[in-house]
Order: C-alpha cells, then sequence, then structure tokens
C-alpha cells in the first residue's frame, strides 16, 4: 500500500501529522528515529516526514536518524526540528533565534512546488527557539518571517524539503494545501487511502487469515470493540460469536441498546447477564482498587466460563487500534493496556490474534462505524471505564444505589446534549454523603449526587468544562424533583491535575 513514513523525533503533533496526511488520501506510519535505511527501503515508502522535536539540534542528546536516509532518492519533508536535522545533517548551520517566535504569524511564501496555491503571505503556526541560520549547499530559502529569515527551504534535485511552521495545525492557513503539495506532487502519490478502502482490505485480510474458523470477540460495547464486530460480522459471517458481560454497572438502557445494534447482523451475540454474581463479590468493598481488581478478576472468569460453552473457538478478536501500538522515538512500543477491557489471558489456548483496527486511529476508527451502520450513539460514545459506575458510586455498591445513579446519570446525559453545551466526558456520581433536606414540609436525608463534566483532548489532562448556570440549575431541578433519594447537587469544579476524571 502507497504509504508515507512519520519519524518521530519527539515533537508533540506526530500523531496529528500522520492524520493529516491519511486526511489527504495516502496511508501514513510513524515510526521511531532508529528506523535503519535498509527498514526504509523495505516499506518503501512514498515520502517521509520528519516531525518536530523539543531540543537543539547540536544538544548531546539531541535524536539523530541515519543520515543515509536522506540519500535514498526518496523525497523527505522536515516540520521545525525534522527541518533543522536536515540542515544539521546537510552541512547548514542552526542558531538560537534571539527572541524565540511561539504562534501564529505571518510568512511569506514564495512560489515553488511546495507552497503551489499557496504562494504570497498567509499565517502559519510557530513553534521554535533556534532557527536555520545557513542553508546546506544546494538549497534555497523559500519563506521568512519578521524574525525567521529562512522558513522553509528545498534542493529539488535530492528532493529535500523543510518548514519551520507547523503546517499539520488548523492555524497554519494553507497547511493543508502545503502537505497535499508535497504528497501529491512532490512525492507523486496517487491517494486513495479511505474509509471504504481500507474495510475491502480488511474484510479480504480477515477472510485470509480466518479462513472458515470461528472467532470470539469480547465486546464491551465500547466504539472499539463495537466496530471490530460489525466489520468481522460483514467479513466472516456466522463465523463470529460476540461475548457481552453485562456486569450490572452499565448506564440506564445500555445493555438494550448494545443488543439493538447487534440485532440484525450476521453473528451470534451473547449477552451474559452477570449482574447478581458482580454485586454478591462487591458487597462490601469499599476500596477502589479493590473495586477495579474484583470487576477485572470476575470479568475475565465470566468471559472465559461462558466461551467454552460455544464449542471451539479458534481466533480471538480484538478491537486494537493505531495508538495503542505505535512506536515512537520517545516511548518505544508502549502498549496501553488499562483501558482494554479485563486484559484476557494469553492462554486461552488461541491460534490467533485478529486486529483489524490495528491501523487505525480513533477518529478513523468512528468513521469505519458509521459506513458499517452502526447507531450514532455508539459511535461517539464518550469513554466508559471498564468498571462502570462501579467506580462512580462511592463507597459500597447496591442495587439501590446503582438504580439512583443510573436515573441521574441519564439526566445529566440528555440535559447536556440538549442544551449542545460542549464536554468530552460527563457522568453523575453517587457520593456517599447524605445531607438534610427539605421536601415538602419533610426533613429529608439523602444521598448528595455530584456532577462531572470535562474538556480533554487525551484524557490524561483535563480542565472541568464551564456549563452555563442554566443548565446547571436545569440538571439539578430535574434531578432532585425525578429521583428518589437525592436531595443536594454539587458541580465538581477541579481540573486534572489534581483531581483524576473519575472519583474513584
Ligand atoms: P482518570 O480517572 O484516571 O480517567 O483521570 C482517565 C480516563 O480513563 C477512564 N478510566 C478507566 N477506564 N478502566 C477503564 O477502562 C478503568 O479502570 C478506568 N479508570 C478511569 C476515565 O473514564 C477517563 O476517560
Amino acid at each position: 500500500m502507497e504509504t508515507v513514513l512519520i519519524i518521530d523525533f519527539g515533537g508533540q503533533y506526530k500523531e496529528l501529522i500522520a492524520r493529516r496526511v491519511r486526511e489527504c488520501g495516502v496511508y501514513s506510519l510513524i515510526k521511531p528515529d532508529t528506523l535503519t535505511p535498509a527498514a526504509v527501503r523495505e516499506l518503501a515508502p512514498a515520502g517521509i516526514i520528519f516531525t518536530g522535536g523539543p531540543n537543539s539540534v547540536y544538544a548531546e542528546n539531541a535524536p539523530v536518524c541515519d543520515p543515509e536516509i536522506l540519500n535514498l532518492g526518496i523525497p523527505v519533508l522536515g516540520i521545525c526540528y525534522g527541518m533543522q536535522l536536515i540542515t544539521r545533517l546537510c552541512g547548514g548551520k542552526v542558531g538560537s533565534c534571539d527572541k524565540s517566535e511561539y504562534g501564529t504569524l505571518t510568512a511569506s511564501l514564495s512560489a515553488c512546488a511546495l507552497f503551489s496555491s499557496c504562494e504570497g503571505e498567509s499565517q502559519v503556526l510557530m513553534s521554535h527557539g533556534d532557527r536555520v541560520t545557513e542553508v546546506p549547499e544546494g538549497f534555497r530559502p523559500l519563506a521568512y518571517t519578521d524574525l525567521c529569515p529562512i522558513a522553509a527551504f528545498e534542493n529539488p534535485e535530492r528532493r529535500l524539503y523543510g518548514v519551520q511552521f507547523h503546517p499539520e495545525v488548523e492555524n497554519t492557513q494553507r497547511g493543508t494545501q502545503i502537505l497535499h503539495n508535497f504528497l501529491y506532487d512532490i512525492c507523486g502519490c496517487k491517494g486513495g487511502y479511505s474509509m471504504e478502502n481500507y474495510l475491502n482490505e480488511q474484510i479480504e485480510a480477515v477472510r485470509a487469515q480466518v479462513g472458515d474458523k470461528r472467532v470470539l470477540l469480547a465486546l464491551s460495547g465500547g466504539v472499539d470493540s463495537s466496530v471490530c464486530a460489525a466489520l468481522l460480522s460483514r467479513a466472516i459471517p456466522g463465523q463470529l460469536t460476540c461475548i457481552y458481560v453485562d456486569h450490572g454497572l452499565m448506564r440506564l438502557n445500555e445493555t438494550d441498546e448494545i443488543r439493538a445494534a447487534f440485532a440484525g447482523r450476521d453473528l451470534d451475540f451473547v449477552c451474559v447477564d452477570a449482574s447478581e454474581t458482580f454485586l454478591s463479590a462487591l458487597k462490601g468493598v469499599t476500596d477502589p482498587e479493590q473495586k477495579r481488581k474484583t470487576i477485572g478478576r470476575l470479568f475475565v472468569e465470566t468471559f472465559e466460563k461462558e466461551s467454552k460453552k460455544h464449542g471451539k473457538l479458534d481466533f480471538l478478536a480484538q478491537g486494537t487500534i493505531y495508538p495503542d501500538v505505535v512506536e515512537s522515538g520517545t516511548n518505544s512500543a508502549v502498549i496501553k493496556s488499562h483501558h482494554n477491557v479485563g486484559g484476557l489471558p494469553k492462554e486461552m489456548g488461541f491460534e490467533g490474534v485478529v486486529e483489524p483496527l490495528r491501523g487505525l486511529f480513533k477518529d478513523e476508527v468512528r468513521k469505519l462505524g458509521l459506513l458499517l451502520e452502526l447507531p450514532e450513539s455508539l459511535v461517539w460514545r464518550q469513554p466508559f471505564p471498564g468498571p462502570g459506575l462501579g467506580i462512580r458510586v462511592i463507597g459500597e455498591i447496591t442495587k439501590e444505589k446503582l438504580d439512583v445513579l443510573r436515573a441521574a446519570d441519564a439526566i445529566l446525559r440528555s440535559e447536556l446534549i440538549a442544551s449542545g453545551e460542549k464536554a468530552d466526558q460527563y457522568f453523575a456520581v453517587l457520593t456517599n454523603t447524605r445531607s438534610v433536606g427539605v421536601m415538602g414540609d419533610g426533613r429529608t436525608y439523602d444521598y448528595t449526587l455530584a456532577l462531572r463534566a470535562v474538556r480533554t483532548n487525551d484524557f490524561m489532562t483535563c480542565e472541568f468544562a464551564r456549563l452555563s448556570w442554566e443548565l446547571l440549575s436545569r440538571i439539578s431541578s430535574r434531578i432532585t424533583n425525578e429521583v428518589r433519594g437525592i436531595n443536594r447537587v454539587v458541580y465538581d469544579v477541579t481540573s486534572k491535575p489534581p483531581a483524576t476524571i473519575e472519583w474513584e
């Protein structure tokens, strides 16, 4: 497949660059800076992009790639640090700026292949403390800003290009056009990467891998496992068994919605109602980590026990996605694991693992889900922790508390969606605090409910969402009127850090 390699020098935008390239219709892969020229030849990319990075190119531990990569005849575009690295490797000079440039600035772009249809002045995002002070031999400058006389360069004979600014971010006005020019006019890409084509290729690949054998999937109802199930039911109709473990800690009507989404598909959907087992094991458990461990262990046990009832299942399917497997210069082959359902043990004796979403970013998985006609509510589902409402009922979990929380949470979610106000994750938490209230003429002594809504890109940090007073007031009034057991509603106004998104 026509591919462009993104070599990672530690910049924060490597995934964004990879996604932008894909949005231009060309498949991209992120590789570490240790990639050898032989490995590059084997991958035979149409082009290479060097990412930015926080270092100075002359610093002792500054990341460098094998300089031979620049001599393979494959077009290279260096972005920010990437441009400075090309400069260093080709004999030019990099120096520190008298004044760092951070933010959106006006740049003047010359007429050339890289800036075709973008010539003249336009806004670009700059974020650097160093800059190229002398272009290497055979290169010519292509752009300047007030503070940066060499803001881009090219050596068309060697097919090497550099930009000091970031074409991948939205603040760079003509950024997409510049990437498009590099991909199509300089690298000669043909395009054609799309979710339709990815789907067709994966259908073929899964059929080749699985043949007429049977596949098992742990369906959590999250976006990744749902899209994986929909794809597999199309690729190998009748050969897929999905086991969905209902631990009784799901949100209001969620199990029915998941069941309905898979009802018309050619797969065996097994819903195990294990709520009694989970609730009795959780009786008296109040420590958050203990809750997580209990739920995780029971999930695996229930799944294994159920899977044995369905005859020989040869392959295990998983909804692993590209950010989980990406190798990068800074975090070599880090695998994110804590969000995967249960962490199924390897020794379940499968012939192999089927991972048809392994090449995709989250936004692409969502596009694929829509293409596979999954309901929007499932495709846009916000992250929901594996332990479910178990970590949103503070203290001991009981069926009664769960029902109260489910009703209140459903009100919060529907009001927030109806308001159009923005939050990336939002939910209710049933605290373990009771307080005195008055209802009618009577005294109440009921639970306090906390509302949580956050804005975040990566869920590693967050800001609390600035919801309007009107919305908060509507939610509070509906909950105290409609949900018995709650007489006080509070809004969580902490960010992460110092808090976390979930309360437990
Ligand atoms: P925290 O609370 O750590 O949450 O700020 C960050 C994101 O991770 C989700 N989360 C979990 N997901 N199992 C999961 O699958 C867990 O035990 C778990 N704990 C937190 C949380 O909902 C948020 O999106």
